[in-house]
């Protein structure tokens, strides 16, 4: 049961001169300036529907990127039963065989076709190279390899046997498909939630984002090159509702994998307890929903370390992370200080198009995003209990631009404290010192949601009070560190309540929802 031993790949550095800075900036400006054509992917076969919708870079939205093919039912259809005719050989396949693939399929990523994921994430997603070689590079490749490693080490999992008794755990996948539902904002996410359960022997029907489609198209190149057998992996993608309602009415619907909205899942949720009579057997439901995720700063931490990780936490990625810092609450002694150098860190950020790489912070993903950030904004502008003490500019001519926005509030249930808001808008709430105890009780009952949060302090007693108030505040629990970049292999990822059902990616943990062991023991 032994495979490579997984590391994590390296970050490369991109610095001005190198090789990789001028592959990735090559590759980009090729794709920017040809035009792709994204048919539906079932069973192994590229299908042109004719019903088609475009693909533009958020940070130059009148600019075509190409575009993609819409299904029709019929399509979802074939998508299913191609899958569950590709499970007849693929369930039963040699765990070796499909490690070999996906191990393959890294070696790929970190090779040949890094540059290209890279660049289809920067234009089509907007993201730096940097935060893309963090995603859809390095993570994604980490998704692969650790992946593969627990997979073995889950099927060594084995019951004693006695010299009459055999006992045998066989780790088999589940009967029927999985269906995973993928976001925009991480390509390692999009990639990791078909492959993590096609690993084990499952089949899946995909529908990555409309706004991550060029990238998606580029994993399942890289996967039909690694050697995924036909019907294993259908992607399908267009009206979210007739999809998710074609697959849903399947009696061998057997699993959803999602990242996305609370919303969403919850009705997604409900519209499978309505179907759950027609299901020959029950689905495992793992949902990655979202965050309100939290700083809060005693008055002996170091107020640079809070500031930096304010300015990283909140403002990396556009904010659009999950698991980005929105709402921060900070001791009144170290105030004035962390004010200081967090106005400083987002004097220093350059905002624009990924393709200046010197850039720290591109657009977000679509108008109805930016729309929402601009409103708040605007709100915080007007109302008497919030006041904006850096950026509050916006500008969606070109791109979908939100300068990074620092609101105050005294009022800490003020509207940007508790909504999730998914972009680069932070809300500070300044806390009496002697009033420790008390805000960690509001972090903990202001939010609905639970995945990541980070304590600052410098005093022992303090930070038990925290582990122990925010024990079922966040999933991800940072001491002394911003609350974002959790590391495959490294920190296990998901949250509690609104957030998700902490079925932690990046672990077995994730990969037990997708095996149905059966259990065999022999006697002689
Ligand atoms: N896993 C990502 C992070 O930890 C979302 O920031």
């Amino acid at each position: 049961f032994e495979v490579p031993v997984a590391v994590n790949e390296p970050v490369k550095s991109y610095a001005p001169g190198s090789a990789e800075r001028k592959e990735v900036s090559e590759t980009y400006k090729k794709m920017y300036n040809s035009t792709v054509e994204v048919p539906l992917y079932i069973n192994g076969i590229d299908i042109k529907t004719g019903d088609t919708g475009t693909m533009s870079p958020p940070h130059d939205h009148k600019h075509v990127l190409g575009t993609y093919h819409k299904a029709e039912k019929k399509h979802v259809e074939e998508a299913i039963s191609t899958a569950l005719e590709a499970r007849k050989k693929w369930s039963v396949m040699p765990w070796e065989q499909r490690a070999a693939i996906f191990l393959r399929a890294a070696e790929l990523l970190a090779g040949p076709y890094r540059a290209k994921i890279n660049a289809a994430t920067m234009l089509a997603q907007s993201k730096t190279i940097h935060q893309a070689e963090i995603d859809a590079a390095c993570e994604l490749i980490d998704f692969l390899r650790f992946n593969v490693q627990f997979m073995t080490e889950i099927y060594a999992e084995q019951p004693e046997s006695t010299s009459d008794a055999w006992n045998r755990l066989e780790y088999r996948p589940l009967e029927g498909f999985i269906y995973a539902i993928t976001p925009f904002n991480f390509t390692a996410i999009a990639a990791n939630l078909p492959a993590s359960a096609a690993m084990l022997g499952n089949v899946v029907v995909w529908k990555p984002s409309d706004s991550q489609i060029y990238s998606a198209k580029v994993i399942m190149d890289v996967f039909k090159e690694a050697g995924v057998p036909a019907g294993v992996i259908n992607v399908v993608m267009g009206d979210p509702v007739m999809i998710t309602d074609t697959l849903l009415a399947s009696p061998d619907f057997s699993g959803i994998h999602f990242t996305g909205s609370t919303h969403v899942f919850k009705d997604i949720w409900q519209k499978i307890g309505t179907n759950i009579h027609n299901y020959k057997t029950y689905p495992r439901i793992v949902g990655e929903t979202g965050g309100k995720d939290f700083i809060v700063a005693h008055k002996t931490s170091n107020p640079k370390q809070v500031a930096t990780a304010i300015a990283r936490g909140a403002f990396e990625f556009q904010g659009q992370k999950c698991s980005a810092a929105s709402r921060c609450y900070i001791s009144k002694s170290i105030w004035k200080d962390v004010e200081k150098f967090l106005k400083e860190d987002v004097a220093s950020f350059k905002m624009g198009s990924p393709e200046d790489m010197s850039n720290f912070i591109t657009a977000v993903i679509h108008e109805g995003s930016f729309d929402k950030l601009a409103s708040y904004i605007n709100q915080a502008k007007k109302d008497n209990d919030a006041e904006i003490i850096a950026g509050g500019n916006y500008d969606k001519s070109k791109g979908y631009f939100i300068e990074p926005t620092v609101i105050k509030t005294n009022n800490p249930k003020y509207a940007t404290m508790c909504t999730e808001l998914f972009g680069p808008v932070v809300t500070i709430y300044v806390f009496e010192d002697n009033a420790w105890e008390e805000t960690l009780h509001l972090v903990d009952e202001t939010s609905e949601y639970a995945l990541t949060g980070a304590v600052f302090s410098e005093d022992r007693y303090a930070l038990e009070t925290a582990v122990r108030i925010l024990e079922n505040a966040a999933g991800n629990f940072y001491i002394n560190d911003k609350p974002t970049g959790a590391v495959v292999g490294q920190q296990p990822f998901g949250g509690a309540r609104a957030s998700g059902t902490n079925d932690k990616a990046g672990s077995k943990l994730n990969l037990y929802r997708w095996l149905s062991p059966r259990m065999v023991k022999e006697t002689f």
